[in-house]
């Protein structure tokens, strides 16, 4: 049988008690009668008593003292030690401990105990984890059997991931001291640190500084602890295995292996590699009986890398193998909390169900079924009671403390555009506290941490609460629910400085809550929404279809579960979308502010809209179908690299506009808040979803559109834009190409201005000579000819430009003769370019034949402001050892710049290649600026005659090198006047 996958045709055991491997019968049998096994033996069933009698908590407060769990946890038994975490270098408080029982009774009644509430905070106790050895030892194969089955202990389930990430530097105590560490002592920080305490996750707002580190897991009994400390990709960890074996062992699954446990698995121990001749040798002690059916069987396949971001379906993939890359969205935080299937809350009726229903209804026009939707989705009256039940709860709960307190609704669950079972957004006004009614006073929670409160009693008094920070607030609110709102669970604060967060579930409804403090911006937003929602009868079917929409195609949902947009966020993009179609739908912010008499001014910005109750009737006559297409339409074109939505106005805000002035976190996709106008909504969103998004507002417009056709008259249906189809025909490099509606052709490429990254004295330079994407387009492609010409140190021969002070020879050559030539050779081109514009219509210039008199490229750069058209004789290869030459003048102390990369060519030219007689190679480069709706780039044409094998390859390092070079050093080059 072959030995495929399996090492070379040999095998061997391994004895996961000492980690080592066995080779042989004879060998077997000293080793497992030896001093050396029986001892570490007898060392691993201690521990594994010790740790059956051990119990993980975490979850008290900072500052808390070891001798209040211990007093706390001798309840349920005896101690026999306790140990808090500790931080190797920075002084943190520790964020879990493990308490040691005398006995295994102990730990049993503390796990099974509920809930467990020491200092105002829920704990959180588990039994200490332990990795059982196999005591027989085992082919390799069996290990990964094994490791399934330990996964399935209760307290493995779904939880590994957290425990590996949340278990910082173990100190490695409880160990025995002549082993090395059991407590995987991994000083690598896991995705460079978090902040670890389940109670704090980070969000966007939240700028963590470092966190705590964290690396090996800390499970006993070995055989893991090098594991997720990590090799891979998150850094050496250093946890030991329980034998002396610092084997890469299952390290390699942290890491970028796809091929998962094939590869650095079993071989990392050191040990010889034995596996898979066919069978075992006769009388070879099988370990538990051996699995020889299987015995030279292929290994397991291993899961390849994705093949593009549209193959990960975004929260469909949590269970996802060790060693695959997260998905997006699907990060550590997106899966914490959530539940590890359940990225997202569950929609409230599925597609299919909906397509049934439908049927039944016979709802048949798309209008009818965009109505149908809104009354199977919305959430109900009973359900919007509920929550009032739920404020009141708080209200209860808060009040004894402080007096006045009000508890109120925003967000989704009052604005009109509210989802069966979202999530509640309530907000404390805690600005008119008063006197309570109470005669007694009553004990506020452990406050030992809450720094900015002298207080330990209450009720408070409006200068207490307002002399407390947000993040005491929360810490204080929080605890005061846990001890007296049991109906709230899971309580965690979600920090941040603009708006922290307490977020619990109501436990006998299911409802989540997140809590936050004064929160009057989001009132107005709710109330702008609420409005909107009764403005016209077509809008809430929009909105809950383009919601819909956004939750079936993983793009929208909520913020917490990763870099997607929040469901705020979509419906201001229904709302950017009203204000642009035509006629004018809906009026700007702006304008509505206008309208108003009475200003309303939060914040620096005028908000007088929001008490303006007078939206001008629409003209707009189109259906709700209309709209949804026509929604679909708008954004599939829309440039979210160039272009920011106001709200506001309206319109658009240049990216580069925003850059320049600094008024706004820039993200890939941008929507300023129409209340607070330094704020970015989106500002989570990262590229993928943005690709992901651009791509499904592509398909769904693709869809929609065939609505208008004649043949699709009689079946069409919503299901068509809300269902995972591809239609044949629909073009996915269109959808994705960087500018809208533009394909490049196979040797084209774009040098774009990415304002955010450019320095803010380069942009003020670009925007004070006029029109920046002028100065900036003239100024690249000046850098782009310097690149080709003085670095890459092609010989240029402008054919046609309208910069000749840019196309200057830096060097003596001469190639006029040769040119008259190629010139006309540079016009049989061997690729096609099509260029499509904006309104669908395509052209394809191909060049016919020889004889052509007109030169049909002349054409790509008819009205480009800026053009050089140049035929490029490559004279020497100046790419060739490079490198070398490189990094051997940057020891010589030369720095990265554009004149140690001049000087390597020259070096290159003139004493290492030298230059040719006759030119490698002929190219002939068309540069084109290209300025459209706040964007602008260089278009590089390259083309060279056919037949030059080498043409392709010198196309993408030109690519390559002129894009790197661009990236680092346009940003210092002289700006040339204009
Ligand atoms: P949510 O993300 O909960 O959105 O933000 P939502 O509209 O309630 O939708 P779902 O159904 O829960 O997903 C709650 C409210 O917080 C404000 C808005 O008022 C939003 O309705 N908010 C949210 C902002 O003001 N800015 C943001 O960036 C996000
Ligand atoms: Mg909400």
């Amino acid at each position: 049988m072959p030995a495929r996958g399996r090492s070379r045709g040999s095998m061997f055991v391994i004895c996961d008690v000492c980690t080592s491997t066995i080779s042989s019968a004879e060998e077997y049998d000293r080793h497992m009668a030896g001093k050396k096994h029986n001892e570490k033996l007898q060392a691993y069933l201690e521990k594994k008593r010790v740790a059956e009698c051990s119990i993980f908590v975490k979850g008290f407060p900072p500052r808390t003292e070891e001798n209040e769990l211990v007093l706390y946890f001798q309840n349920f038994g005896p101690i026999n030690k306790i140990v808090m975490e500790t931080h190797e270098k920075k002084k943190l408080p520790a964020r879990f401990c493990i308490i040691e029982f005398g006995s295994k009774e102990g730990a049993t009644k503390a796990v099974e105990y509920e809930p467990h509430i020491l200092n105002s905070s829920r704990l959180t106790v588990r039994p200490r984890s332990f990795r059982e050895l196999k005591l027989q030892p085992y082919f390799p194969w069996e290990k990964e059997k094994e490791e399934k089955e330990s996964r399935m202990l209760p307290w493995n389930r779904g939880e590994e991931d957290e425990d590996v990430n949340e278990m910082g530097p173990g100190p490695g105590f409880g160990g025995q001291p002549q082993l090395p560490s059991l407590l995987g002592a991994g000083p690598g920080p896991f995705r460079g640190g978090h902040p670890g305490d389940e109670q704090f996750y980070m969000d966007d707002n939240f700028d963590q500084g470092g966190g705590f580190g964290g690396g090996g897991q800390w499970i006993e009994g070995g055989g893991r602890g090098g594991g997720f400390g990590g090799r891979g990709r998150f850094g050496g960890g250093r946890g030991g295995l329980l034998g002396n074996s610092p084997g890469p062992d299952f390290g390699g699954r942290g890491g970028p292996d796809f091929g998962g446990r094939r590869g650095p698995d079993f071989g990392g121990r050191g040990g010889p590699d034995f596996g898979g001749r066919g069978g075992p040798p006769g009388g070879y002690p099988g370990p538990s009986g051996g699995n020889y059916g299987n015995f030279g069987r292929d290994p397991p396949t291993p899961l390849g890398p994705p093949k593009s971001i549209f193959d990960l379906k975004v929260g469909e993939g949590t269970k996802r193998m060790k060693g695959m890359p997260s998905l997006p969205g699907m990060g550590k935080k997106a899966r914490k909390g959530k539940g590890a299937d359940d990225p997202q809350d569950p929609l409230p009726v599925t597609i299919v169900e909906l397509k049934k229903k439908c049927n039944e209804n016979t709802c048949i026009t798309i209008q009818s079924q965009m109505t149908y939707l809104v009354d199977l989705i919305q959430a109900s009256p009973e359900e919007l009671q509920q929550r009032y039940y739920i404020c009141k709860v708080l209200e209860q709960a808060l009040s004894p403390f402080f007096p006045g307190v009000t508890v109120n609704q925003f967000g989704s669950s009052v604005n009109g555009f509210g989802l069966k079972g979202c999530d509640m957004d309530v907000y404390l006004g805690l600005d008119k506290i008063g006197i309570s009614v109470r005669s007694t006073n009553i004990d506020l929670p452990y406050t030992r941490d809450v720094h900015s409160l002298k207080k330990t009693s209450g009720p408070l008094q409006q200068a207490d609460v307002d002399g407390m920070t947000n993040g005491d607030k929360c810490k204080l609110i929080s605890r005061i629910l846990i001890e007296h709102a049991p109906a709230c669970s899971n309580t965690q604060i979600i920090p941040s400085t603009r708006c922290p967060i307490i977020r619990f579930k109501h436990e006998s409804s299911g409802i989540k809550c997140d809590l936050s403090l004064d929160n009057q911006l989001a009132l107005q937003n709710t109330r702008l929404l609420q409005a909107l929602s009764q403005y016209d009868p077509r809008i809430k079917p929009l909105v809950y279809a383009v919601r819909y929409w956004g939750r079936l195609k993983h793009l929208a949902g909520n913020i917490k579960t990763g870099p997607r947009m929040s469901n705020y966020a979509l419906t201001l993009m229904v709302v950017y979308y009203l204000q642009n179609t035509n006629p004018v739908t809906l009026p700007t912010i702006q304008s509505l502010a206008d309208l108003s008499s009475t200003k309303t001014i939060i914040g620096p910005w005028d908000c007088s809209f929001v008490g303006s109750n007078f939206i001008p009737p629409t003209h707009n006559v189109q259906t709700c179908e209309e709209l949804l297409a026509g929604f679909f339409k708008f954004f599939s074109h829309f440039d979210f690299k160039a272009n920011a939505l106001s709200i506001r106005t309206g319109s658009v805000l240049p990216v580069a506009k925003i850059t320049l002035d600094n008024t706004m976190k820039l993200a890939p996709i941008n929507i300023q808040d129409p209340f607070v106008l330094d704020h970015n909504v989106t500002q989570n969103m990262n590229e993928t979803i943005r690709e992901l998004m651009i791509k499904e507002f592509n398909i769904a417009a693709y869809k929609a559109e065939r609505w208008q056709a004649i043949e699709f008259a009689q079946t069409k249906s919503l299901i068509d834009v809300l269902d995972d189809r591809v239609p044949e025909g629909f073009d996915e490099t269109l959808a994705l190409s960087s500018i809208p509606g533009i394909k490049l052709g196979e040797y084209q490429f774009l040098v774009e201005l990415k304002a955010p990254a450019l320095s803010p004295q380069l942009l003020r330079t670009l925007e004070a000579e006029g029109n920046m994407y002028l100065a900036w387009c003239k100024k690249m492609m000046g850098f782009l000819y310097t690149v080709i010409e003085k670095i890459m140190m092609f010989n240029c021969e402008t054919v046609s430009t309208n910069m000749p002070d840019v196309c200057i020879k830096s060097r003596k050559y001469d190639h006029s003769a040769m040119s008259e030539r190629s010139l006309k050779r540079g016009l049989k081109r061997p690729h096609s370019v099509v260029e499509e514009s904006g309104d669908g219509e395509s052209s394809i210039q191909e060049e016919t034949s020889e004889e052509v008199l007109v030169d049909p490229r002349t054409e790509l750069y008819k009205n480009a402001e800026f053009y050089i058209d140049m035929n490029t004789y490559i004279m020497c290869r100046i790419w060739a050892e490079r490198k070398k030459i490189g990094n051997m003048l940057k020891e010589r102390g030369f720095t990265d710049s554009m004149e140690l990369e001049q000087t390597i060519s020259e070096r290159l030219y003139y004493d290492n290649h030298y230059e040719n007689k006759s030119p490698i190679m002929e190219m002939r480069i068309i540069m084109k600026s290209v300025i459209l709706n706040n964007r602008a780039e260089i278009m590089v044409d390259v083309s060279g005659p056919p037949g030059q094998g080498e043409f392709h390859c010198v196309y993408h390092y030109l690519k390559k090198f002129t894009l790197k070079l661009a990236e680092k050093f346009f940003d210092a080059q002289e700006l040339p006047p204009l």
